[in-house]
């Protein structure tokens, strides 16, 4: 058996377990590309209280390939991912369905979830401003990326990563295509070193000296400061100082974690029992803690790290709408050479 062949197998049989225990009334399948070890604790401090047994298939890729085979008898109730992109292509490609539950539409804001009501975030991640600790900068636009006095000092990875093709198309939102493709031309033209990396690389390379500031997810500095992402990037995460930038007619560009109940969902009562139950203060706080995450619902409690960066004004574009402009987003980065 190649190593292929055998992955199948081992999908091909978590599958089979699941179908077996859908009978029974009390369960719930989940399928999450989110990291089992960040959402396990939430899983069990539901099952304490709602005597809900929860399966999870975690998967890296794939989610909606595998649910799309898998037809009217797939047993996924929920789909767990991450970034709100992910989440439109699967009400796109008709794979879940809609909710009506105050619980969620009371805690989640109209913007973090689906007109129609097929997803909802559960947890926020924002787009984050890194500067140089020494730097006397107070306050920043997204706009300011493409000013000329920050040349050669803007660190950021690839223009076609989800994290960048999402804060891209929240500017085409704004702004509209023409005025977007001149800010990433000039932002390029700003680069210190050569689109590419991760968030962290910018915090590294701002300690290494290479640049002054960049662009980066909100909780890569609580894994930094921590030191839960590694002792050698504690000093990473020292260099540097945190701004939440907003556009300058609107606020943060966030992304999200999210779900939406499957469309042939076997439990589907279960399954909106533990979305209501993700939105309540008690797992809001504990996704906050996970994986130092803004909550969704206002007046969680936020980790004092993520704290520390000032109120978070989230962006108020849907985020079903910056959806629509990642394809012109992605295409624009492309035109502009922004990895070259
Ligand atoms: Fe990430």
């Amino acid at each position: 058996m190649n190593k292929f062949s055998a992955v199948k197998t081992a999908l091909f049989g978590s599958v089979m377990a699941l179908a077996g225990s859908g009978a029974s009334a009390a369960e719930l399948n989940i399928y999450t590309t989110r990291e089992p070890g960040l959402i396990q604790p939430l899983l069990d401090a539901f099952t304490a209280k709602s005597d809900v047994k929860v399966n999870t298939v975690f998967m890296k890729d794939g989610l909606a390939e595998r649910v799309a085979s898998e037809g009217a008898s797939s047993p996924a109730d929920l789909l767990m991912t991450v970034d709100f992109g992910k989440l439109v292509d699967l009400v796109e490609k008709g794979l879940t369905q809609p909710v009506e539950s105050k619980v969620l539409s009371d805690a989640v804001p109209e913007n973090l979830r689906d007109a129609g009501n097929n997803w909802f975030a559960l947890s926020l991640r924002a787009r984050v401003l890194y500067a140089a600790k020494d730097l006397d900068l107070a306050a920043f636009n997204y706009e300011d990326l493409a000013d000329p006095k920050w040349k050669g000092k803007v660190c950021i990875r690839s223009g076609q990563h989800p994290y960048n093709t999402a804060l891209f198309a929240d500017y085409i939102a704004h702004h509209g295509v023409e005025a977007t493709e001149k800010w990433l031309t000039g932002v390029k033209d700003n680069l210190a070193r050569k689109a590419g990396g991760g968030d962290r690389d910018v915090a590294k390379d701002i300690l290494g000296g290479i640049c002054d500031i960049g662009i980066a997810n909100s909780y890569y500095v609580g894994l930094m400061r921590s030191g839960k992402g590694g002792e050698d990037q504690i000093a990473w995460g020292n260099a540097i100082k945190v701004i939440l930038p907003t556009f300058k007619d609107g606020g943060t560009q966030v992304n999200i974690s999210g779900a939406a109940v499957a469309k042939h969902a076997p439990n589907k009562e279960q399954a909106v029992e533990l979305l209501e139950y993700l939105v309540s203060d008690e797992a809001q706080k504990l996704y906050a803690e996970a994986n130092f995450e803004y909550p969704v619902k206002a007046g969680a409690p936020i980790d004092p790290i993520i704290a520390s960066f000032g109120e978070l004004k989230v962006d108020p574009v849907p985020l079903t709408a910056i959806a629509g402009h990642r394809k012109e987003a992605s295409e624009l980065a492309e035109k502009v050479g922004f990895d070259n």
